[in-house]
């Protein structure tokens, strides 16, 4: 369906839980999830009662995230039982990897056909230090895996961090050169917790440019990255600019939180509860607040943090 400012919306984002296997400094705190209880997240069902809800107002297009998804018990079925729902054509996943080498083949398997996967370094120490409890090697099996389990795309995502990574932009974009990969490096968003983070580590997209003057535009594919490629690549280069170039006017998302939060915007504060409803509730619901989904959201710099008023672990990103 169309909001009132004429945005076609189709793509939803369900997080399927705040848990993570990692810890990455710009997404949630040391200590993990404050724990809610059982009572207060979406059971299976009423995960799939949304995306029906959501698919019979025109939503084709849903993406699993987290937390972590695949740390989610029921990830098989819940995404086999999403892939069946009338209207949806593609169920997408973005996940740290981590979990791949074990999940690819039947995720694949029960209808999921693309995969994005968390990447923001190439350096073991790194990858350690950003991730607080990571080991790069886990993260690299699980690309392997997605590469052999024969989905239609796969993407890298790099947060961009000026002082970390910024020094590996060839390196990361030179993936593109050795397997059939996009790799979208994306502009640090300043969510809840970031006190580790000053006004060095935001560094816009237009860096990446400068490190790559050798890569040239190539149509967009319809999500929220301006595309570049570099000469004999498989893949795209990705630039995702939410910081330094909103891209709220082309806007086509809803996410719906795990404990239930539909949120017509990944940074305003808005979110409206499905906890409890029944379907007719559900798209009642859906339906008003994808109508009154925001133009756009505030202004993001290193001082001026998103309204989201959650980590991006509960959202989702
Ligand atoms: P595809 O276009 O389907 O490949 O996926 P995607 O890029 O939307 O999904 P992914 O989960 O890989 O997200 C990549 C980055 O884009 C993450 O950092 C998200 O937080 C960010 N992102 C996705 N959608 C939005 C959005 O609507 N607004 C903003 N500001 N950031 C977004
Ligand atoms: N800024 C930008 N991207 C982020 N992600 C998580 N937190 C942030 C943030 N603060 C990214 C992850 C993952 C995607 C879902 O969101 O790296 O690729
Ligand atoms: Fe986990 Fe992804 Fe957040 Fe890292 S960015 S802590 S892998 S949810």
């Amino acid at each position: 369906m169309r909001d009132q400012y004429d945005r076609e919306i189709n793509y939803m984002r369900l997080s399927v839980t705040d848990r993570c296997n990692l810890r990455c400094r710009y997404c949630m705190p040391e200590e993990g999830v404050c724990k809610k209880t059982h009572e207060e997240m979406l059971t299976e069902d009423e995960m799939i009662a949304a995306v029906e809800a959501g698919a019979s107002l025109g939503i084709t297009k849903l993406r699993i995230t987290g937390g972590e998804p695949l740390v989610k018990r029921n990830i098989i079925t819940l995404c086999a039982r999403a892939a069946k729902v009338d209207g949806i054509r593609e169920v997408a996943i973005t996940t740290n990897g981590v979990l791949l080498p074990r999940l690819a083949k039947g995720l694949r398997a029960v209808g999921v056909s693309r995969v994005n996967l968390s990447l923001d370094t190439l350096k073991p120490d790194k990858y350690a230090r950003i991730t607080r409890i990571g080991t790069l090697s886990s993260a690299l099996a699980g690309l392997d895996a997605a590469l052999n389990a024969g989905f239609d795309k796969v993407k890298i995502n790099a947060v961009l961090i000026g002082g970390f990574n910024d020094d590996e932009i060839e390196t990361l974009a030179a993936l593109t050169l050795r397997y059939p990969v996009d790799v979208r490096f994306i502009e640090l968003m300043p969510m809840l917790d970031h006190p580790e983070f000053g006004p060095e580590a935001f560094i816009p997209c237009a860096a990446v440019l400068e490190k790559l003057p050798q890569a040239v535009p190539v149509p967009q594919d319809g999500g929220v990255a301006r595309l570049y490629r570099l000469p004999g690549a498989q893949g795209n280069i990705g630039l995702i600019s939410p910081v330094s170039a909103h891209f709220c006017a082309a806007c086509n998302r809803i996410r719906l939180t795990a404990d239930g939060k539909l949120k017509p915007c990944l940074h305003a504060a808005e979110e409206v509860s499905l906890k409890g409803l029944n379907a007719a509730q559900m798209r009642e619901t859906m339906q008003r607040v994808i109508y009154q989904k925001p133009f756009r959201h505030a202004e993001l710099s290193a001082t001026l943090h998103s309204q989201a008023g959650r980590n991006m672990n509960q959202i989702g990103g």
